[in-house]
């Protein structure tokens, strides 16, 4: 167990900055824990970061000590909670470098962002209009669109990727026709790992008129995404992959877009007034917030984005790539052993097949070793279909991994084809 102390790398500088993993893993207490008897080795980043210090504390603060509704009071309590509440707005338009903070509606999760759109903008729709989503999406990229196709008589169009993983960019570009009214795609495959083209693919949709919706779940936490230069119209993401609180995400939305949409959920304080013959709507962002929302969880995730940007991206991404490059050297090491994607330009998901071994018992055995990762169809059915696999084993990594952990998972998949040869 010592190896991982014993052995911590050294600080690097990328960009003039020195990044330091010994010291980051220090904001986050639970990496010095153990699992099943065994030091801790956090591989599911993908599913959900973790947490570090100055998040829990901030909603800690909070909930002990602020707790209040939003937009409401008029005491004290109140008027701290929201003046916090919309300080962490502002901190997320400046993280997406949107215009304007208006155009960040806070909802439950990225699942929830990409229904509000379906629902909201799918509403202004007509029977044989069409939606262009990838191969590689996650089920909350196609399932609002497929229930969205059959309410309304629309089509979904899905383009295809290569055995790598890649999109391939001239059948996407076949796809986008004069009935195309969104392109949704997502900018990091939760999956395989795949990096999207995402500006050629929001340049091409825009040549012909269509907007487009970024699925930015997997994104947000390994690279900047900055809407304006973009020129994206639509990005949803979540609190959780970010390391904020789960039960919370955003919709970030184009105004000219968000006022054209009726609203989706109705409810308190998304109005100006109500009355038995008609209610006027609230102006952005309320007329997308309806009810109470998750306060604590939106505190929380501006102090992740502080966290985030005081790590600093830059440093986030190269600590990652050097990660990933050395991950896929190791497994593909291992005799058996297949990595599922393998697009020229990824992060962080190391994906595999091993042998006949089913990724549920290569996950359980993992787990024996202290050692965190996913394995099942990471709700992506159709991509496993695509690959002929039920199910993947799925190694996700953040900044704060280190490739002694690597090596841990390593010699625990070396174990495991052990046991079933
Ligand atoms: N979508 C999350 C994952 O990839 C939960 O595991």
């Amino acid at each position: 167990m010592t190896t991982l102390q014993m052995t911590a790398p050294a600080s690097k500088t990328f960009s003039g900055h020195t990044f330091s993993v010994d010291s980051v893993r220090q904001d986050f207490p639970i990496l010095a824990t153990m699992a099943r008897g065994r030091p801790l080795v956090y591989l599911d980043n993908a599913a959900t970061t973790l947490k570090p210090k100055s998040v829990v504390d901030a909603v800690e603060k909070h909930l002990l000590l602020g707790a209040s509704n939003v937009h409401r009071g008029v005491h004290y309590l109140s008027e701290k909670a929201t003046a916090e509440f919309e300080a962490s707005r502002e901190a997320v338009r400046a993280f997406l470098n949107a215009k304007e903070k208006a155009e960040i509606i806070f909802t439950a999760g990225t699942t929830a962002s990409i229904n509000l759109v379906a629902n909201s903008y799918g509403s202004m729709l007509k029977p044989g209009d069409e939606i262009v989503i990838s191969a590689m999406e996650h089920h909350s990229n196609i399932v609002p669109w497929q229930m969205l196709c059959e309410r309304q008589g629309l089509v979904l169009r899905v383009a295809p990727i290569n055995d790598r993983g890649e999109l391939l960019m001239d059948e996407f570009e076949k796809l986008i026709g004069s009935r195309t009214r969104l392109v949704a795609v997502v900018a990091v495959s939760n999956a395989l790992g795949t990096v999207n083209p995402i500006k050629d693919i929001i340049d091409l949709a825009h040549s012909r008129d269509v907007p487009v919706l970024l699925d930015a779940a997997q994104a947000v936490a390994h690279m900047p995404i900055d809407v304006q230069a973009l020129g994206v119209d639509f990005v949803a993401f979540s609190s959780h992959k970010l390391f904020g609180p789960t039960g919370l995400g955003v919709l970030y939305g184009r105004r000219e877009l968000l006022d054209r949409m009726p609203p989706f959920l109705g409810g308190g304080d998304m109005i100006k007034s109500v009355t038995f013959a008609k209610t006027l709507y609230a102006d952005l962002p309320a007329k997308f917030e309806a009810g109470t929302p998750h306060i604590a969880g939106v505190i929380g995730l501006g102090a992740a984005i502080k966290y985030v940007q005081t790590v600093g991206l830059q440093q986030i991404a190269a600590a990652e790539a050097e990660l990933l490059e050395y991950g896929t050297k190791r497994l593909k090491e291992i005799e058996g052993l297949k990595l599922i994607g393998e697009a020229q330009h990824k992060t962080s998901i190391l994906g595999f097949v091993l042998d006949d071994v089913h990724p549920h018992d290569i996950g359980t055995i993992l787990d024996q070793e202290g050692i965190a990762i996913r394995a099942g169809h990471h709700c992506t059915q159709p991509l496993m279909d695509r690959f002929k696999v039920p199910a993947t084993a799925r190694a996700s990594l953040a900044f704060y991994n280190t490739k002694h952990e690597i090596d841990a998972l390593v010699a625990a998949i070396i174990k495991v084809q052990r046991l079933f040869a």
